[in-house]
């Protein structure tokens, strides 16, 4: 019987090593994928999985109540969900003109006109982006070529620097100065070179909450004038701005709205991240490369939503009560930290706070803000994370886009501490 069961053994190795299972019935093959075996050259070797993964998954394994990433935790109007399933039901559901539905885009231009008083053509000034980082991404490759330098502000949104490595240019990161993290003018007239292709600005300003000034925009168009810098102007949170403050966007700005590619988000303004809709708006000779890009990239975006949100940006009630929504969240939430040993920094856009965290304790943010998580259940952003090289000023973000008991609850943990 030894030759049977040597038989048998054979057989089920087989099937083992093929992964076939066929004993009745259907014939199936299972593939477990194998590692590629060529070489891999990274074009991003220093990249890791993002911040905001790493700290919502610890927060999820800890059970912890997560304020790490940017969005909110409150429905979208039900009217803009209607909207868009009309549309879907109409039948709008085939690819959209490249570059956005025309009607959105007039929409779009109106839009932009009644809140800076600028004319962008909506035929060639404006195009409708799968959300902003798309927006970014495109508008780094139509315009950054080899060894072109691009200066970025530190702490920076995440999606920069990749971009421009990706489009082998060179970043050069400036500081933004503390307490308020503004911007040193001295500093970026230093870094300009006859290299300098573009310069990103971001206002209000992920992760800090700081917003630039109108003396901000005089300096900058003072050190561009007579160049050919581009200005790339993230301005995804122009309508989360508080305090009375004054958005000011870079289109509204004679002499800089003609270097500008000026990007925004529907996903911000509408509570909708998971949507990835936004635009850019920028003079029609910066458009047209930009629009050669863009083609290859997404081609058209989401036509339904594209229907729904011209209907929906008519009313301007739908984005310009944000300010005082999200102010009055900020101070909800800065009231529930007031015994708190955690010191605001002050945040005038974005739904972003900072808080200090030095009189708690001496470890590195990255540190620290793994310690809140698993000790005391509340999940933030180390500032670190937004500094190539780490930095570390004892400073967390905490995104306040969150209903009222999942601040109160935040905040009473915060407060034990
Ligand atoms: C400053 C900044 N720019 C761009 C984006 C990306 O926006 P979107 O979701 O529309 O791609 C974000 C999202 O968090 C952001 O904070």
């Amino acid at each position: 019987m030894e030759w049977l069961s040597s038989f048998y053994k054979h057989w089920i190795n087989h099937l083992c090593v093929t992964n076939c299972f066929s004993i009745f019935g259907t014939h199936k093959k299972i593939l477990n994928m194998e590692a590629f075996k060529g070489s891999i050259i990274s074009k991003l070797p220093g990249v890791g999985t993002s911040i905001f993964a790493v700290m919502s998954k610890l927060a999820v394994d800890h059970q912890a109540i997560n304020l790490s990433q940017g969005f909110p935790d409150f429905p979208v109007s039900p009217e803009l969900i209607d909207l868009i399933s009309q549309n879907m039901k109409k039948g709008h559901n085939q690819y959209a003109p490249m570059p956005g539905l025309p009607i959105l885009r007039e929409r779009i231009a109106e839009k932009i006109y009644k809140e800076y008083q600028v004319n962008y053509h909506p035929e060639t000034e404006i195009t409708v982006t799968a959300g902003a980082t798309q927006a970014i991404f495109t508008a780094i490759s139509a315009f950054v070529k080899d060894e072109d330098e691009v200066i970025i502000f530190e702490p920076a949104y995440d999606c920069y620097s990749p971009a421009i490595k990706l489009n082998r240019g060179i970043v050069k990161y400036a500081r933004l100065r503390l307490p308020d993290y503004h911007i040193d003018w001295i500093e970026v007239a230093r870094m300009i070179s006859n290299r300098t292709r573009m310069i990103i600005i971001n206002t209000p300003h992920n992760p800090t909450g700081s917003v630039l000034r109108k003396k901000d925009l005089d300096e900058l168009h003072k050190i561009t004038k007579d160049t050919d810098i581009i200005v790339l102007s993230d301005e995804v949170y122009e309508h989360l701005i508080f305090d009375k403050k004054k958005h000011y966007s870079v289109s509204a700005y004679s002499g800089l709205a003609e270097r500008s590619i000026v990007v925004a988000s529907f996903g911000k303004t509408f509570h909708a991240t998971g949507w990835k809709m936004g635009y850019v708006a920028a003079p029609a000779n910066l458009m047209k490369e930009f629009r050669k890009s863009h083609q290859f990239v997404v081609f058209a975006v989401n036509t339904p939503i594209q229907y729904a949100l011209a209907e929906f940006i008519k009313n301007e009630d739908n984005y310009n009560k944000l300010g005082a929504f999200y102010q009055k969240k900020r101070d909800y939430f800065l009231n529930l930290l007031k015994g708190s040993k955690f010191k605001p920094v002050p945040a005038y856009g974005t739904y972003f706070q900072v808080l200090d965290y030095s009189k708690i304790s001496d470890k590195k943010e990255m540190d620290f803000a793994e310690e809140l998580i698993k000790e005391h259940g509340v999940a933030s952003v180390p500032v670190s994370a937004f500094y190539h090289r780490n930095d570390n000023h004892q400073m967390l973000r905490f995104c306040f886009a969150k209903q009222e008991d999942t601040l109160e609850k935040a905040a009473e943990l915060l407060c034990k501490i």
